[in-house]
């Protein structure tokens, strides 16, 4: 495994930017210092056998999946899916909010089993207690694929599923806190939404599928208090300086970035990711 690149540079580069949370290096990786703070707990974290994990890169389209993800497995029942909000609903392993309000880590250990669980934790930042019930596991199959626990990474709204750990390491590294936003065309979410289905060997009829197409689709999740984030108050997300359902279209990256920056990135781009087999779009 190559080793991460000069992540001290990184850390004193975010600085500005993260100027709220400065960033902290746990393991040689930059975290917020309210996670890194915490993280004995996180580390020593219990996963049980059955817990899920989604586990993607931050933006995207973490929120997108955890809606597919609840949805199928309340079976298509709308109401259910609309109990409580995301992050309720699909505990967010690492966050450690302001004092009084629970951390991830709390909040999760009173989560009757199956949890499904959400974390933007890097491959090797897992906590290890994934890898050793997973272990225990009927199937020693090392294929994600037949095991509950899983890594399912989705690229911008949710077009590549990279089962491979090896090329999801890769890729972490080759992603940076300053990377842009990588968009992939959706252009069948009821062919991804099967895949997902399949993973969690899930059967639903046509018109549950075609449900849950509907009440994942952007303008409903945009308009859904349960899926929205409105919930979370100002003071930690501001939807004012933007709204966290912003556009959800592949390709915006072009009304923000400099030529300068397109270029700068498309050389990074190209040298990371050299030799891991991975092609993306980045517009439809
Ligand atoms: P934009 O900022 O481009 O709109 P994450 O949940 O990982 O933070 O990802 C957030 C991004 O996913 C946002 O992208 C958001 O709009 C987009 N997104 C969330 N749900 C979506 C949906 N149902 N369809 C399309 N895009 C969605």
């Amino acid at each position: 495994m190559a080793a991460p690149e000069n992540y001290t540079k990184v850390l004193q580069e975010s600085q500005d930017v993260f100027h709220r949370f400065p960033l902290h290096l746990v393991h040689g990786i930059p975290l917020m210092e309210p996670i890194a703070q915490q993280w004995g707990p996180i580390e020593n974290f219990q996963a049980r056998p059955d817990d899920l994990l989604i586990s993607t890169y931050p933006k995207a389209g973490t929120t997108w999946m955890q809606e597919i993800v609840d949805l199928i497995l309340v079976q298509g029942d709308v109401e259910k899916a609309c109990r409580a909000p995301t992050h309720i609903r699909i505990p967010f392993l690492e966050i450690c909010s302001p004092p009084l309000v629970p951390s991830g880590v709390q909040q999760l250990a009173n989560v009757p089993s199956p949890r499904v669980i959400k974390t933007h934790l890097p491959f090797q930042l897992v906590p290890k207690s994934f890898w050793e019930n997973r272990c225990k596991a009927r199937d020693p199959n090392p294929v994600p694929n037949s095991s509950k626990f899983f890594f399912y990474l989705i690229l911008s709204l949710g077009r590549h599923n990279v089962k491979s750990y090896e090329n999801y390491q890769r890729f972490i590294y080759t992603t940076r806190p300053k990377g842009p936003l990588i968009l992939l065309p959706h252009q069948d979410p009821a062919r991804e939404i099967r895949r997902v289905m399949d993973f969690l060997e899930v059967e639903l009829p046509p018109q549950v599928l075609e449900k849950i197409v509907q009440q994942t689709s952007f303008q409903i999740m945009k308009e859904n208090p349960m899926a929205n984030y409105s919930s979370i108050p100002s003071t930690i997300l501001d939807q004012t300086v933007s709204p966290f359902m912003r556009k959800g279209q592949v390709g915006d990256w072009k009304n923000h970035f400099t030529v300068a920056q397109s270029e700068a990135f498309d050389a990074h781009y190209q040298r990371r990711m050299e030799g891991t087999g991975l092609h993306f779009r980045t517009q439809i």
